[in-house]
């Protein structure tokens, strides 16, 4: 069984089966555009999407809201050990936005030890935006080294490493419909 991003990444591996289904992740996501929705009745809501791994959740969010929308993007990686992501996050596309009295929802793929979105959360700290709240499709508690604030969740699975809609291994398997794991070959 392929766990976690170390793992995966240093061992060949094969698409394995369906993990959530492309029409269980829509009905998801349609139920946090309403909660978003509910939560931000009175403002327009900013989109800050964390990408690349965000893009089709992102995508499919912002289509399922009504009312005042907007969508930005930022580029977001760690460098350092290219099996983990090692705290050091770089965060480009930041100094572009005018986010001063903004409603934020940060849109992330997936959050795993919680570095990558606790990196960002620090840099939005001071933006002057009204509220920042932060909507994650996928979280892996067990996999937690820094403790972040997710308000709109998706979904919990365990430690594994998945791809498909949006997420990639390499690069590869972003495209797929349904979120999938991976087997060893
Ligand atoms: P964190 O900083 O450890 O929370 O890692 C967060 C980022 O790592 C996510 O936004 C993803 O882009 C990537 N990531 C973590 N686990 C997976 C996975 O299972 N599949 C694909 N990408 C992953
Ligand atoms: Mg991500």
């Amino acid at each position: 069984m392929i766990e976690t991003a170390r793992v995966i990444r240093t061992q060949p591996a094969r698409l394995g089966p369906v993990l959530i289904e492309a029409s269980e992740i829509a009905g998801r996501v349609r139920s946090i555009a309403d909660e978003i929705q509910r939560d931000h009745a009175h403002g327009k809501v900013r989109l800050l999407v964390a990408l690349k791994g965000a893009w089709v959740f992102a995508a499919d969010l912002a289509r399922s809201m009504e009312g005042r929308v907007e969508v930005d993007f930022l580029r977001l990686s760690s460098y350092g050990d290219s099996t983990e992501s090692s705290g050091q996050v770089s965060i480009s596309g930041y100094e572009e936005l005018e986010l001063s009295g903004t409603r934020i929802v940060v849109v992330e793929d997936l959050v795993d030890s919680g570095r990558t979105l606790h990196a960002l959360m620090k840099r939005l700290r001071g933006c002057g935006a009204r509220s920042v709240r932060v909507a994650a499709l996928l979280s892996k508690p067990s996999r937690r080294i820094v403790e972040v604030e997710i308000d709109y969740l998706g979904f919990e699975i365990p430690d594994r490493f998945v791809v498909g809609y949006g997420m990639d291994l390499a690069g590869a398997y972003r495209h797929l419909p349904d979120i999938r794991t991976l087997l060893p070959l």
